[in-house]
């Protein structure tokens, strides 16, 4: 059976362990010698797009690039069509799409040929969390995944695609995730029960709607774009609701030996302040460079016999 990555939810505890650990073997390396990698994009990424090429290089494997305007999926022509199409020449196939129901659409038609990497959808954002927790690893325990344990790391802002990985990464390592967010903007109930079944170590998720009351005795805090891709229509009105959750200098200094996070790119004067950004407390570079080393551990783990 070929193994997927697609949310961290749809991993097990000890699966997501074993990706944080391949992702620290070192490289160059031949784990992915005669691979071929599609890599598909529906919404545009900087990131995302770099540390993907640049880990399937680092690892020996090939790869093959795909924008929307190519292929068009579920316009120019079927979502399970472009999989049958990827699967005649790729054994791994890690795309950024509008609509995470795409994924199961497409592991239907390929069957065990081919194995997914969902590089950002509307719903979750796992590469990205897998980054963070090495993240926050780092800095915190050595690299050490399970010294996170007591820890609080809060996000502030919009619950986004990004939230919900990062929560559901976290909680299970026993960090206590807080997400502050306006009403309306927060997790629905399902959503937070995703995540609260992951619970290990003592971890826990606490909700707030005022960040002066969640910030307070945090290690870490998050935010991520208040207007997501596909979400521009709805600016005005998120701008003038999110007033209020930026993470600015006085937030900031509510927990004043806590790290700054985002996964971004990052508008300053939304939902952080240059400031908060340019910070020493600001471990968002470190973020970027682990997009790589996540990457690593997730091919290396889909690859694995
Ligand atoms: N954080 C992230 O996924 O960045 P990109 O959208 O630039 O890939
Ligand atoms: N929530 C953001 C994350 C970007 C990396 C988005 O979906 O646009």
């Amino acid at each position: 059976m070929r193994r997927h990555f697609v949310a961290v939810a749809e991993t097990t505890h000890d699966e997501f362990e074993r990706i944080l650990e391949l992702a620290r073997q070192p490289v160059p390396s031949n784990d992915l010698a005669g691979t071929r990698v599609s890599l598909v994009f529906e919404r545009p990424s900087l990131r995302t797009r770099a540390s993907s090429v640049a880990a399937v290089q680092d690892l020996g494997g090939n790869y093959s690039m795909f924008t929307d305007a190519e292929i068009g999926l579920d316009t120019r022509e079927a979502a399970e069509d472009v999989a049958r199409t990827l699967a005649q020449t790729s054994t791994i196939v890690a795309a950024r799409v509008r609509d995470h129901q795409v994924f199961s659409r497409m592991r239907s038609a390929t069957g065990d040929a081919v194995s997914y990497i969902n590089l950002l959808s509307d719903q979750t954002h796992p590469t990205q969390a897998t980054a963070d927790v090495l993240t926050l690893a780092d800095h915190f325990s050595d690299g050490d995944p399970l010294g996170l344990a007591g820890r609080t790391v809060t996000y502030v802002g919009d619950a986004t695609n990004v939230t919900r990985s990062l929560a559901t990464a976290l909680i299970g390592f026993g960090v206590t995730v807080r997400i502050v967010a306006p009403v309306g903007y927060d997790l629905s109930s399902d959503q937070c029960a995703v995540i609260e079944a992951r619970a290990r170590y003592g971890g826990q998720l606490q909700c707030f709607t005022d960040p002066t009351a969640a910030v307070p005795g945090s290690d870490a805090l998050y935010t991520d774009s208040w207007i997501s891709m596909g979400l521009e229509h709805e600016a005005e009105e998120r701008r003038r609701v999110f007033r209020g959750f930026q993470i600015d200098e006085s937030l900031f200094d509510l927990a004043p030996t806590s790290v700054f996070l985002h996964c971004l790119p990052a508008h300053r004067g939304e939902e952080v302040s240059h400031d908060v950004m340019e910070s020493p407390r600001s471990l968002v570079w470190q973020q970027v460079r682990h997009r790589t080393t996540a990457m690593y551990g997730v091919l290396r783990w889909l690859e694995e016999k």
